[in-house]
């Protein structure tokens, strides 16, 4: 990826000219229009949870936690089983750190980035250019909806965003519609526990919504036991999925430090405030940091 220096975003692109639902989205690009250098270190390029290999090491500066966004990135994708030559389509792709990482590593790639946001999409285009032999386009749309023709990717990404959508029956739908034969999906959600579901959600609704009112429209409430009748009713095959909380823990230290140095002081308390009720659900266990992997089953060939 060839990254172009700091971009300015014309900041009057703002909230109300996006109809955007996600205020920590305004915030950010509030603070990367500013050049504030921590925010273009730690949330320029992936806007989601750092993976420690070994969370004791993590240090709490920006540039840990770029290297450990690009880890979970990584630890993301790999879940795919990726190679050169396929056509992958990352859905709700940020600013497009998850296309410039696959574009660093494969070859004759085709990669498309969809987000329902134009503001971020305006950055990634700008950040991320293609190696010479592969192909990337952003497309702005709804994860919901995908402009696509059916059987066109290999592979499908859901990066830590799935909890945003409008519906997870639609994007199950949709994606088994876009995917081919033996294609994949890869996701990475907070999953809750069960049996602590009614904790969960009392919990995160407080504050007067708190959460929602910094995160926007975040559903939390997707246990894996829903994941496997999502995919049987979308005809795909659950491979599995694996819990990496521990591993993510970091992240709290270095966001509510990030939050808490923001100039607005409203803002700072409330997304510190709401930033902790995540860390509390995650460290009691009731939210769980989970990559799900499925499959588009093959048809059998019909017998001669
Ligand atoms: C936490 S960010 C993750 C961004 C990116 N996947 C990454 O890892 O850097 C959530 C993303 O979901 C996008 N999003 C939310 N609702 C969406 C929808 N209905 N369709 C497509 N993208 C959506 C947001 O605009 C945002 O980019």
């Amino acid at each position: 990826m060839k990254l172009k220096g700091k971009v300015a975003l014309n900041p009057r692109m703002d909230a109300a000219a996006s109809n955007s639902t996600m205020p920590y989205f305004d915030a950010l690009l509030r603070r990367l229009a500013e050049n504030e250098p921590d925010a273009q270190l730690a949330f320029g390029r992936h806007v989601h949870w750092g993976y420690w290999t070994d969370p004791e090491q993590a240090t709490g500066t920006a540039e840990d936690y770029a290297v450990a966004a690009e880890a979970m990135c990584r630890e993301t994708c790999d879940a795919a089983d990726l190679r050169h030559g396929l056509r992958i389509l990352d859905v709700g792709c940020g600013f497009g750190g998850t296309i410039a990482s696959l574009n660093e590593r494969f070859r004759n790639v085709d990669l498309l980035g969809i987000n329902i946001d134009p503001r971020q999409l305006a950055r990634a285009r700008h950040l991320v250019q293609p190696r010479r032999g592969n192909r990337i386009r952003f497309v702005e749309g709804n994860a919901c909806a995908l402009p696509f023709a059916a059987g066109m990717f290999d592979v499908v990404l859901a990066v830590e965003c799935i909890f945003h959508f409008p519906s997870r029956d639609d994007f199950f739908a949709e994606t088994a519609r876009v995917l081919v034969e033996g294609g994949r999906l890869v996701i990475s959600d907070f999953v809750p526990a069960p049996e602590t579901a009614a904790t969960l959600h009392d919990y995160s609704a407080g504050e007067g919504g708190i959460v929602e009112r910094t995160y926007g429209k975040v559903d939390f409430f997707c246990t894996l036991q829903r994941y496997q009748e999502l995919a049987e009713l979308a005809g795909l095959q659950n491979l599995g999925s694996r819990p990496i909380t521990p591993h993510t823990l970091p992240t709290f230290i270095f966001l509510r430090k990030h939050h808490r140095a923001s100039p607005v002081p409203e803002e700072a308390r409330r997304f510190d405030r709401a930033t902790m009720r995540l860390e509390v659900a995650s460290r009691m266990g009731w939210l769980d940091y989970t990559i799900l992997r499925f499959q588009k089953p093959r048809r059998l060939a019909a017998r001669a």
